[in-house]
C-alpha cells in the first residue's frame, strides 16, 4: 500500500464524502422510503433496524465504555484485524478508486472516522461532530450477525446480512475500554474471534451488572434460515423477538425494557426504543435465507449417499428432522420447546445451566460450510469432528466411507 501525505488522504476522503452528499447518495434514505429496494415497508424498516439502529446503546458504548475515545485512535488496518468489516457499497466511487490505487492510508485513524461518517463500518454507528471528532459510537445487530463477501479486499466487500461474523473479536474490542478493570479485560481477551458470552453481564441503562462468572463464550451463530424453527438460541429460550429483546436491551445496551423471571433479569427503561421495533426486525430476519453451498464445494453423489446414512445408521434424523432439520418445535404446544439434556448429546452442561431452559436445542442445520466451528461452544472445529463426536457418543460404528459420505451431505446443506 503506497502511503501519501496525511493532508491529501483527508482531502480524498472529504471529497468523497462531499460527492456522496451532493449525489444525495443516502441509499438508506431511499430504502427507508421504499424507493430503492421496491420492497414492502416492514421489511425495509427491519433491514434498516438490523443494520443501522443502535436503540440508543451509545449510553453503554460511549457514556460508560468510552469506546468513542478508543476508536478515534484506531486505524482501519487494526479495525480490520479485530474482525470489523467495511461495506464497500457505502463508499462513494471516488473513494473506492482511491483505495484501489493504494492512495488511502489505512494506518491513519482519521480514515476510520471518515469510514464511520459514511456508515461503512458494518455494525458500528458513529456520530461525528462539527469539528470532525467522533462524538458518539454505538453498535447494531449487524456487528455480530453480518459479514461481507470480501469482494474488494479481505474484510471489505458487500454486506452479507445474517452471516455470523466469525472474525469479530468482541472480547478484544471491549477490552480496549478504559472503563473496565484489568481482570475483566483479561477475561474478555480470552474469548477469541467469533465468540461472545451473552450470559456474563447485562447493562441496565446505568450500570453493567454481573450475571455469571467466569465467562463462557459461545459461538456467534448465523441468523438466516430461521423461518419455521420456532425457538431460538442454542438453549431454545424463546422465539426470535424474545432473544432480540434480551440482546438489544441487556447486551447491546439499548434503551428499552426486558424481563424474564426464569433468569431473574428485569430491566425497565423509558422511553423504550427496542420493543416497538421487534416486529419489523423479526420480519427481516425471517427473510434471511441460508446461503447455497458454492458450486463444486461438495460431491453430489456422495452427499446423496450421506443423506441416507443421516437418516438410517447414523440416526441423525431422530433429532435433526423436518424442513429445518430440528425437532425443537415437536413439543406439546407452541410455547414449549422440545429440547435435549446436555448429557444426551454429549455437550458441556455449563452454558445451558445459565440459560432459562438448562437444555440444548437441536440446532437447525443450514449453511454449515460457511460457519465452522460447530456446537454452541465451538468444540467441533470442523465437520469430521462433528461426525466423530456422534460416532463415539452413540457408538454408531460408522465406516470411514459412511463418515465421508455423511460429511459430504452436511456440506450440501
Ligand atoms: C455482540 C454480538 C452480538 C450482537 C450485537 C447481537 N447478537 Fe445475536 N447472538 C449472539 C450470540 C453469541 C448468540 C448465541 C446465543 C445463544 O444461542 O445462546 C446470538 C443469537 C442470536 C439469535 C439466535 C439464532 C439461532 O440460531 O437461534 C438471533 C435470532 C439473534 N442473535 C439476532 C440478533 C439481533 C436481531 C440482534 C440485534 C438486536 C443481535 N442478535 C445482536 C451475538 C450477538
Ligand atoms: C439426540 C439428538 C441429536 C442427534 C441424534 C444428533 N444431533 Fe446434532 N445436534 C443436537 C443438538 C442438541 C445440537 C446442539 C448442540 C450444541 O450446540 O452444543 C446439535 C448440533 C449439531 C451440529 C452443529 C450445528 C451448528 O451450527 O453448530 C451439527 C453439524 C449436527 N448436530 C449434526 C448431527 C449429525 C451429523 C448427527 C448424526 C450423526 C446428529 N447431529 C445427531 C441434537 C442431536
Amino acid at each position: 500500500m503506497r502511503l501519501i501525505g496525511a493532508a491529501s488522504i483527508v482531502f480524498v476522503l472529504m471529497m468523497a464524502f462531499a460527492i456522496s452528499q451532493v449525489a444525495g447518495a443516502s441509499s438508506r434514505q431511499l430504502e427507508a422510503s421504499g424507493i430503492a429496494s421496491g420492497r414492502e415497508g416492514g421489511l425495509t424498516d427491519g433491514k434498516n433496524i438490523f443494520r443501522f439502529d443502535t436503540f440508543g446503546d451509545e449510553q453503554l458504548w460511549t457514556d460508560v465504555l468510552r469506546m468513542h475515545d478508543v476508536i478515534s485512535g484506531i486505524d482501519p488496518v487494526t479495525a480490520l484485524g479485530v474482525g470489523l468489516k467495511v461495506d464497500v457499497e457505502a463508499l462513494p466511487p471516488s473513494l473506492v478508486e482511491a483505495l484501489g490505487r493504494g492512495q488511502v492510508d489505512l494506518t491513519d485513524p482519521r480514515v476510520t472516522i471518515e469510514l464511520l461518517r459514511l456508515d461503512a463500518v458494518v455494525g458500528v454507528k458513529g456520530t461525528i461532530n462539527a469539528t470532525g471528532h467522533l462524538a458518539k459510537v454505538g453498535v447494531t445487530c449487524a456487528l455480530c450477525h453480518s459479514s461481507v463477501d470480501n469482494s474488494f479486499a479481505p474484510g471489505i466487500g458487500k454486506r452479507l446480512d445474517g452471516s455470523a461474523n466469525r472474525d469479530l473479536n468482541v472480547g478484544a474490542i471491549v477490552a480496549l475500554s478504559p472503563a473496565l478493570d484489568e481482570a475483566t479485560k483479561a477475561e474478555f481477551r480470552t474469548w477469541g474471534p467469533g465468540k461472545y458470552d451473552p450470559r456474563h453481564h447485562a447493562f441496565n441503562g446505568m450500570n453493567i451488572v454481573p450475571l455469571n462468572s467466569p465467562s463462557l463464550p459461545i459461538v456467534i451463530p448465523p441468523v438466516y434460515g430461521l423461518r419455521g424453527v420456532g425457538f431460538e438460541t442454542y438453549t431454545g429460550d424463546g422465539p426470535i423477538s424474545y432473544w432480540n429483546s434480551y440482546v438489544g436491551v441487556g447486551q447491546m445496551g439499548g434503551r428499552g425494557s426486558f424481563s424474564d423471571p426464569r433468569i431473574a433479569l428485569f430491566i425497565t427503561q423509558t422511553p423504550d426504543l427496542v420493543t416497538p421495533k421487534l416486529a419489523a426486525l423479526l420480519e427481516y430476519q425471517l427473510h434471511l435465507r441460508a446461503p447455497q453451498p458454492p458450486a463444486g464445494s461438495f460431491n453430489p453423489e456422495a452427499a446423496a449417499r450421506g443423506k441416507d446414512v443421516f437418516g438410517t445408521q447414523a440416526r441423525c434424523s431422530t433429532c435433526h428432522r423436518g424442513p429445518n432439520l430440528t425437532d425443537v418445535s415437536s413439543g406439546p404446544n407452541d410455547t414449549t420447546p422440545f429440547l435435549h439434556s446436555p448429557a444426551e448429546v454429549g455437550m458441556n452442561p455449563a452454558y445451558a445451566a445459565r440459560s432459562a431452559t438448562r437444555q440444548y436445542r437441536t440446532t437447525p442445520l443450514r449453511g454449515l460450510l460457511e460457519h465452522p466451528p460447530y456446537f454452541h461452544d465451538g468444540s467441533a472445529p470442523d465437520l469430521p469432528s462433528v461426525v466423530n463426536h456422534y460416532d463415539r457418543l452413540f457408538e454408531l460404528g460408522l465406516t470411514p466411507g459412511q463418515k465421508a459420505d455423511l460429511i459430504e451431505y452436511l456440506k450440501s446443506l
